[in-house]
């Protein structure tokens, strides 16, 4: 069982290029490159963002099996990326790395979480509906006027 095997840390400079390599594989495929390692180094260097690894026992080493970023405003957090890796899915690591960025937010008194997903993520949209998450408005055109997403919703408090 992947909690047992599943250790959450936050990014260090390190991670930088496997985060970039993972968002650009598995949330960003068919859109242009955005989060290239420069751009996650930012995320990490920014106070306000937590940048959250999930680092997973897989044959043998300790790999980076998962990712999260999470924005945090005084009433609202939203969650930038998240993914993980397809050897290790349906194991629970995408609930474990949204489970910990929500406590945070919730220790910080933030009363609402969104994020957006493409349109056409059903996987991704079922996640999130399992995790609490409702679907609110359909924004077309979002990513890089090419496609479509959901925005959708928890309220914490
Ligand atoms: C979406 C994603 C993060 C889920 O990661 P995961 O570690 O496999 O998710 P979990 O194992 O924590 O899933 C928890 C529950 O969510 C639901 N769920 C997860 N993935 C699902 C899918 N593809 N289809 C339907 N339900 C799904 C299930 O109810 C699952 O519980 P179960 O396995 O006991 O049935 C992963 O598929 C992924 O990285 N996808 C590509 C990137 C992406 O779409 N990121 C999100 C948008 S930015």
């Amino acid at each position: 069982m992947a909690g047992a095997a599943t250790q959450l840390e936050l990014a260090s400079v390190e991670d930088a290029v496997p985060i970039a390599r993972l968002s650009r594989d598995e949330i960003e495929h068919g859109l242009e490159w955005r989060w290239q390692p420069p751009a996650i180094l930012r995320l990490i260097a920014r106070p306000e963002t937590a940048v959250l690894c999930a680092r997973c026992r897989f044959g043998g080493a300790s790999v980076l099996g998962g990712f999260g970023v999470m924005e945090f405003g005084l009433e609202r957090a939203h969650l930038v990326l998240l993914a993980v890796a397809p050897r290790l899915r349906r194991r629970g690591v995408a609930r474990q790395i949204l489970g910990w960025l929500e406590k945070s937010a919730d220790t910080a008194g933030v009363g609402e979480i969104s994020l957006e997903v493409r349109a056409g993520n059903h996987g991704a949209r079922e996640f999130y509906a399992t995790q609490g998450y409702r679907h609110g408005d359909y924004l077309h055109g979002f990513y890089q006027g090419r496609e479509a997403a959901y925005r959708m919703t928890k309220k914490l408090l």
